[in-house]
């Protein structure tokens, strides 16, 4: 490629509303309005924005309505992603996007700028795992043959699961099963990086020489300090993308916080919910 390419990635924006919603602890329509106000600052303007998943607190139909309308301050193409929290109909009604059969995943691809955006539906309805039905490892196995020329950046609400086998913390990430079947698809592909959310820190991981990249999003951020319990505080971030044709580059922007405890979650609990497909270790 000639140039550099800039996008924006935000995830996990929970999108709801704080006098109606007790489990949103968080006024993320003003942090998104924010973070936009910031993106549109940003120079030389980034090419894309990619929202990858948990674009509402609870996938109602009003959210994503009041997520498109917040969204209408940028003027970036916008690729969007679904999560854990969103619904795959609530989000195809609310977004006014057309839709397949009730409850179809929302994958698809674009190009923008020379570069092949190819976005996955992980999410696995009622569960807060990842998972990837073989549908649509089919369709990601013929959309990998296209555009052979241009780097393929992958979103993914739920990033793969980086272990060397199946393990008790499948709520965090998509199926290790899945996983591995994305890694064998992916080998050898220019694959630029993968963009997720879900676990609610910044951390960039290579995963079989790939970077995963996942931003802490516009809601609320986990104590990585405490492995005992999720620990919620305060805390957001956006992250500024640049490929380049050396590869990947990601800085991330935090937003000021005081990181003050907004819930406390038993692990235990969320083993039991992460997912319909079966995990070895569980
Ligand atoms: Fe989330």
């Amino acid at each position: 490629m000639s140039r550099e390419v800039t996008f924006i990635h935000l995830t996990d924006l929970h999108i709801g509303d704080p006098a109606t919603d007790d489990h949103l602890f968080n006024n993320t329509v003003d942090t998104l309005r924010q973070v936009l106000a910031q993106v549109a600052t940003i120079e030389p303007k980034p090419s894309f924005l990619v929202a990858s998943g948990d674009l509402t607190n609870r996938g109602d139909t009003e959210s994503y309505a009041l997520l498109k309308q917040v969204m209408e301050a940028t003027d970036l193409p916008v690729v969007y992603a679904i999560g854990n929290h969103d619904t795959r109909d609530g989000f195809y009604t609310g977004m006014g996007i057309e839709a397949g059969p009730p409850g179809a995943p929302y994958f698809h691809d674009r190009v923008i700028d020379d570069i092949h955006i190819i976005t996955l539906d992980s999410s696995t309805p009622g569960y807060i795992g990842g998972s990837i039905e073989d549908e649509q490892f089919e369709w990601l196995a013929s959309a990998l043959d296209t555009h052979p020329e241009l780097p393929k950046l992958i979103v993914s609400h739920h990033p793969p699961a980086l272990g060397e086998g199946p393990d008790d913390a499948h709520w965090r990430h998509i199926a290790y099963e899945h996983s591995a079947r994305l890694a064998g698809l992916l080998k050898g592909r220019n694959i630029i990086g993968i963009l997720s959310g879900h676990i609610h820190h910044d951390r960039v991981s290579i995963w079989n020489g790939v970077p995963v990249v996942v931003g802490m999003g516009q809601h609320a951020a986990t104590d990585i300090l405490r492995a005992d319990v999720l620990r919620m505080v305060r805390g957001s971030s956006f992250a500024i993308g640049t490929i380049r044709s050396s590869g990947l580059s990601v800085a991330f922007v935090p937003l000021p916080t005081d990181r003050a405890e907004l819930n406390v979650y038993p692990l235990e609990m969320l083993r039991q919910r992460a997912a319909a497909v079966p995990v070895a270790a569980e």
